[in-house]
């Protein structure tokens, strides 16, 4: 057993005797599993049904005589010219009906059969020759599905779309009803006038629109599906596809499912004072994906990327603090996009593990050192890999909520993601651990449940959040909650509806977001806001987002809006007694009242907090297994209060110093205290 480390591997684009170097300084560097093949479509096929496998085994036989692991692609992520060329039809189609043109990458349909027969030939070619490859490790299916064209508008995708529907629905009857199409003339009278929301005068049909971001995630699905279908015949090497952390348009929750191991591409932006938080909220979604097991850090940039605007590089030690950060969440590996910075084409001004300036740099000295010190960690002795991530918090996370909430003619407009960014930081910020769930899932092992802006909402759904309420967990439910049922039907008779109604004894009767005259949106300035009061926020505080006129049955309330129209009413309740409680949270309160609520909260539903791992601010503390991380992404230096040993220093942690973008793992804890 081994913490994988290595990365995206493109030797093509390179000669021969480079290839020989790539393998001399990956064992120097400590790599242990090289992805291989991702964008190779158009070396392994270059003409219809020709294929040359002659360099890539040169390449699978090369590192495997260096000892280093293969995670090799299926390369069907991005088709070669000729497929295009042939048929045009397989391009994909944006909503406003351009046709997307090759010179690029990701050019498919996914609903293409032309391009999804032709993937599926290149992986039978592939999984025939490689499946017995002594270095094979991994599969790694296509990569980043839907990263660039995630919903196709074409003809081919709306026959496709309209199967879909058929299969959803039955009778065109049926989908009349769940879409309300009897509002704006939008009857159909049949399953062939029915197009994908394509570009259109005004607001699309909503309910149209969720069925085909449905629709667009069970297509790449498919895709995804057909690949796996043809590897899981001949062999039996785990199968992977590259998640990429927070990702809109692709269901995870239904995918998790069908991949052996997670995996995740994040490249969290060095110049944003927030990424580290946002980072450790993207790791916790990969392990709780794979319900705990341990997941793969599958692409971040060593340094810089070249995709923003203005690309900053790493600070020294960032890399290696971020990296911990992923093994503290679970992670067991961690790779790189891409090994070789290239030299041409489009990503020449990404980082890569070994940069432009060779091996005499900061860059490949941090992959060094970090390399180095995984192979350290790794092994039955110190056990972390395999390890566990307690977690006794969890957040709801729903992308029928998340796709729903931010389509256009809603009550305001709602950042699903902000909003449950906004939760995770309070709580982690606390050295809390979070887990996310989703709201039909097995609850029972938490004891504290936040389900902010779970917009859409399945009655399974509610009976489950109400019920572990009710047999004595802790709920926490944000605004924006039970709004819909599952075709986005409003939940009639006072918004949040039943049974979240009698568990949290308050319902809704009328939104009322805090607004910005027009022309402040416009020139930017501070968000509009809403005043706030109560002890449970600490006081005085403004809340942002959303507001609404709460109506108390059977709860307590313990926070108000304190101006405008809204003065006085409810904006925090709080039902139940001395241990678990029912909270409802009508607004999105400012970091510093919400983490006060979080800790009220958390209090509620007895999870102890952690005792101050180290001095100092913007520290990071997670435990796994038997071991617990201390990262320092603070600007001035931290110290360690913990007792035990600092496995990277081999010291006592206790009174010793972490610099900025330092690290402890500390072990002994347990086992020696
Ligand atoms: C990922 C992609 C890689 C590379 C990387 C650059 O989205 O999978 O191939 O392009 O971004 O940051
Ligand atoms: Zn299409």
């Amino acid at each position: 057993m081994t913490i994988w480390y290595g990365g995206d591997y493109n030797p093509e684009q390179w000669p021969r005797e480079v290839w020989d170097e790539d393998v001399t300084l990956m064992q120097r560097g400590g790599i242990s599993l090289a992805t291989v093949g991702v964008f190779s479509w158009a070396r392994l096929e270059p003409r219809p049904g020709e294929y040359d496998f002659a360099w890539l085994d040169d390449v699978l036989d090369t590192l495997h005589a260096g000892g280093i692991r293969v995670d090799l692609a299926t390369a069907t992520a991005s088709p070669p010219p000729w497929l295009a060329k042939r048929h045009p039809e397989t391009l994909p189609v944006t909503e406003e009906g351009v046709r997307l043109a090759v010179g690029s990458r990701q050019q498919y349909c996914p609903s293409s059969p032309v391009y999804r027969d032709r993937a599926r030939q290149l992986v039978t070619r592939l999984v025939e020759r490689y499946a017995q490859h002594p270095a094979l490790e991994l599969w790694h299916v296509n990569n980043e599905y839907g990263c660039h064209v995630s919903h196709c508008y074409c003809e081919v995708s709306a026959a496709a779309f309209r199967t879909w529907l058929e299969a959803k629905y039955a009778t065109i009857e049926e989908l009349n009803r769940a879409w309300g199409t009897a509002f704006w003339s939008q009857h159909y009278d049949a399953f062939d006038e029915v197009e994908p929301p394509r570009a259109a005068p005004s607001f699309r049909n909503p309910t149209q629109l969720l069925d085909f971001d449905r629709f667009s995630s069970d297509e790449l699905l498919a895709c995804y599906r057909s690949e796996v279908e043809v590897i899981r015949a001949t062999s039996e090497v785990p199968i992977t596809t590259n998640f990429m952390g927070f990702f809109k348009p692709v269901d995870y929750w239904t995918w998790a499912r069908e991949v052996d191991i997670v995996s995740d591409d994040t490249y969290p932006d060095p110049a944003d004072p927030l990424s580290a938080p946002y980072a450790a909220m993207v790791r916790d979604l990969m392990r709780s994906l794979g319900d705990g097991a341990p997941w793969l850090l599958m692409e971040q940039s060593p340094s810089a990327v070249n995709w923003r605007p203005q690309n900053a590089a790493k600070a020294p030690g960032q890399m290696r603090a971020w990296s911990y950060q992923s093994v503290a969440r679970g992670a067991d590996g961690i790779l790189f996009f891409q090994w070789r910075q290239s030299a041409a084409g489009s990503e020449k001004f990404h980082s890569g593990m070994v940069p432009h300036g060779g091996t005499d740099t900061r860059v490949w000295r941090e992959i060094e050192q970090l390399g180095g010190e995984l192979r350290r960690l790794s092994g039955d002795q110190v056990g972390l890999e395999g390890s566990r991530v307690p977690a006794q918090v969890a957040i709801a996370l729903d992308w029928d909520s998340w796709w729903a909430l931010e389509q256009p003619a809603s009550p305001t407009n709602v950042s699903y993601l902000e909003t449950l960014f906004a939760w995770h930081h309070a709580l982690t910020s606390q050295g809390v651990t979070v887990d996310f769930v989703r709201a039909d899932g097995d609850l029972s092992g938490y004891r504290l449940v936040v389900a902010p802006a779970h917009f859409v909402a399945t009655d399974a759904q509610l009976e489950n959040l109400a019920s572990f309420a009710d047999s004595g967990g802790t709920l926490v439910v944000g605004f924006g909650t039970a709004i819909t049922d599952e075709h986005l039907h409003v939940r009639l008779g006072g918004y949040l509806g039943e049974p979240l109604r009698r568990t949290l004894g308050v319902w809704i009767e009328e939104f009322a977001p805090p607004a910005a005259p027009d022309l402040r949106a416009v020139g930017g300035g501070a968000a509009p806001s809403v005043a706030l009061d109560g002890e449970v926020l600490g006081g005085s505080a403004a809340g942002s987002i959303w507001a609404e006129y709460v109506r108390v049955e059977d709860a307590a309330t313990v926070a108000t809006f304190a101006d405008g129209a809204l003065a006085g009413w409810p904006a925090v309740t709080r039902r139940g007694g001395d241990a678990s409680a029912a909270w409802y949270v009508a607004t999105l309160p400012e970091p510093d009242a919400l983490r006060h609520l979080a800790a009220r909260v958390l209090a509620d539903a007895g999870v102890e907090l952690p005792p101050a791992a180290a001095t100092g601010a913007n520290l990071e503390v997670v435990r796994r297994g038997e071991l617990v991380f201390v990262i320092n992404h603070g600007a001035e230096d931290a110290e360690l209060l913990l007792e035990g040993t600092d496995l990277l220093t081999g010291h006592p942690s206790q009174g010793a110093k972490l610099h900025p973008q330092g690290v402890a793992v500390i072990d002994g804890m347990q086992r020696l205290g």
